[in-house]
């Protein structure tokens, strides 16, 4: 595994919405996810890929999309993305016209992700920021909103759904790495001050 610690160090020190002079929706009271994480997450992901269809399953306000689309398009073949919360894809949506994406590379959905957690497409890429039980929870498959880390439980599921390749963020301080490596290995550890980047391949 290549682990890196300390503070991320931006492949590209731009902002990565540079080419967007609007201002994003956040779903109210969530904070809003740092596009220069989401840039590392997908520099991450699409090292070596010349076309990929990625897949955010923890969607919020869409910044990981966004991020994808302004600076991948050429690489990415479509953008799937799904929330539980009806107004996190609302905002997503949004967020997506804001920055003049065109509606049919990117196809967002309301859904729990851990029941039904991928679309029915081939070679997907999971790029993603699940809840981390502090300023967000998780809902369970009951629909109640829990603290308790379900992580494991959707990473097993994108096992059996053999997808190959995940990149998400989580809480360093949480005990995470040997659930993961339940189920994935992980290839890349990026180490950044709030959180941990996980690049985890079968
Ligand atoms: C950390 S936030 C993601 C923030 C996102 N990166 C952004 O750009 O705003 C996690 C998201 O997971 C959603 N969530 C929680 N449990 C879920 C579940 N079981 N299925 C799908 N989404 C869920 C929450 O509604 C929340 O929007």
């Amino acid at each position: 595994m290549k682990k890196t610690t300390g503070r991320v160090q931006p492949f590209d020190r731009e902002n990565p919405l540079k080419q967007f002079s609007g201002k994003l929706i956040v779903r109210e009271g969530s904070p809003k996810f740092p596009p220069s994480v989401a840039k590392t997450m997908l520099d991450l992901a699409l090292k070596g890929k010349t076309l990929a269809t990625i897949h955010d399953p923890f969607l919020g306000s869409g910044v990981i999309p966004i991020v994808a689309y302004l600076n991948y398009q050429s690489q990415i073949q479509k953008i799937y993305g799904q929330d539980i919360s009806r107004e996190a894809v609302a905002s997503a949506k949004l967020n997506m016209e804001q920055i003049g994406a065109n509606p049919s590379t990117y196809s967002f959905t309301t859904g729990n992700s851990l029941v039904s957690p991928f679309p029915n497409e081939k070679d997907l890429l999971i790029v993603t920021d699940p809840p981390f039980g502090r300023a967000c929870d998780w809902i369970g498959v009951d629909g109640n909103s829990t603290p308790v880390c379900l992580l494991e439980e959707f990473v097993k599921k994108a096992a059996r759904a053999k997808i190959r390749e995940i990149v998400l963020c989580f809480d360093q301080r949480a005990k995470v790495a040997n659930q993961l490596r339940n189920h994935y290995q992980i290839k890349e550890r990026i180490d950044l001050k709030d959180r941990t980047l996980y690049h985890l391949v079968i």
